[in-house]
């Protein structure tokens, strides 16, 4: 890696500042907020070990949620530290704010492997301000940078961006972390040049969140499998009736454009040839958005390429697993990216979990390298109990799309060069 990573650090007595995503789900039980998946804090456990062992002394900082500038108690970071505790096996510190002269009391007060984790840093508006001035008051309490928050690095935000230019000008060093260097490595690097067949299965509402991923992917991959809603707006764009499926409606011709150039280039581009559909309800409930919820009625396979009027699309149907499994099954390098359908719900799950089935068998009988583009797709393998079964899963979301779209991520270009 062109970076400077913690291996190449030496940070023994040092007041490390390191950046993490620990943006983690949360569950209103009680009068308490429980961590419902702690994935994104076990994946800083090495970086933070590695750390201590050299007789670091590390202040963490970390966004949860959007509180957009307000001490909002349900973002609090604080159960975070108990249960970082708990997987260190350490006292780790927390303190209630994340400048300031407590925060700076603190911070000088650790000793060499102590830790202390710092309040949500967007409890400031100064922090997705990337403010100059909140980026010093940051940096106040730091030798060296880390930033291990991939899932972050494509905002450019004060504690991911701004504080690491404020430590380089000061001379310290600004490094990846182990997590940091393994998401570059594999959304990056291995698919630099895949091992062939690549194939590459999209899904997910929208074609427009996906077109820079297709466009840039259409240069290496051998096959492309799309699914999810997007699909239903390729269907619209071949001139068939979509229902009540999501479309995009104004994004046909973006369709048509990937369709043109899959062939052009000669890359296998598979649409769905039969679907789960089913009659959409309105519900007197209103979901945590005020609309109201949708009951799904009579659930179906449907072969028509064209939508029943009063039913909607939300699962590729068998014929289309069946093609799409055998397609995965020959391949040697594998990028998930979005669900097939609505797989929260178990009725419109099938797709989905057949499609992480396929991915985790080429993985673990044919040596395949699956990896899983973040987000909606690694929330399906993990309830389909298949998450240790690929090569690697990502930590981010809309970082991960980013990435893989060919963005230059502002947390990255801010880490010192080797
Ligand atoms: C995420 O969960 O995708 C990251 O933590 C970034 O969060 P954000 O989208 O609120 O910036
Ligand atoms: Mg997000």
């Amino acid at each position: 890696m062109a970076k400077l990573t913690v291996r190449d650090l030496n940070v023994h007595g040092k007041r490390v500042f390191v950046r993490v995503d620990y943006n983690v789900p949360l569950e209103e039980q009680g009068d308490q907020m429980v961590i419902t998946d702690e994935t994104r804090i076990k994946e800083t456990l090495a970086t933070l070990r590695l750390l201590m062992e050299q007789g670091g002394r590390l202040i963490l900082a970390a966004h949860l949620g959007r509180p957009k500038g307000k001490r909002e108690p349900t973002m609090s970071l604080r159960p975070v530290a108990a249960r970082l505790a708990d997987r260190l096996g350490c006292n780790v510190n927390f303190v209630d704010d994340c400048i300031g002269e407590k925060v700076e009391a603190l911070a000088n007060a650790l000793p060499p492997g102590g830790i202390l984790l710092l309040e949500n840093v967007r409890y400031y508006d100064e922090e997705a301000a990337n403010d100059p001035v909140f980026a010093e008051k940051l940096a106040k309490v730091a030798d060296v940078y880390v930033n291990d928050a991939f899932g972050a690095a494509h905002r450019a935000h004060a504690s991911t961006e701004g504080v690491a230019r404020v430590i380089a000008r000061r001379g310290g060093k600004c490094a990846a972390g182990l997590l940091m260097e393994r998401e570059l490595k594999f959304l990056g690097d291995e698919l630099e040049k895949p091992a062939h067949p690549f194939v590459v299965i999209l899904g997910g509402a929208k074609v427009s969140d996906k077109i820079k991923v297709i466009d840039r992917l259409l240069e290496k991959a051998d096959s492309i499998l799309v699914g999810g809603a997007m699909a239903y707006t390729f269907r619209l764009a071949q001139g068939f009736k979509t229902g009540k499926s999501l479309v995009e409606a104004d994004k046909t011709d973006v369709a048509r454009s990937a369709l043109a150039k899959a062939e052009a280039k000669n890359v296998q581009f598979l649409l769905p040839v039969d679907d789960v559909v089913a009659v959409p309800v309105k519900t007197e409930k209103l979901d945590k958005k005020g609309k109201p919820v949708i009951e799904w009625q009579s659930p179906r396979t449907s072969s028509d390429m064209n939508c029943p009027d009063d039913a909607a699309g939300l699962d590729i149907g068998p014929a289309t697993v069946k093609s799409y499994a055998e397609v995965i099954a020959k391949a040697k390098t594998i990028l998930w990216n979005g669900p097939m359908g609505l797989f929260e719900d178990r009725r419109f799950a099938a797709g989905t979990n057949a499609v992480a089935q396929a991915v985790a068998d080429a993985t673990q009988q044919h040596g395949a390298k699956s990896i899983i583009g973040g987000g909606d797709s690694v929330k399906a393998l993990n309830q389909a109990r298949l998450g240790d079964k690929v090569t690697f899963m990502s930590t981010g979301g809309g970082a991960s799309l980013e990435f893989l779209e060919g963005a230059v991520l502002p947390g990255v270009a801010a880490l010192s060069d080797k």
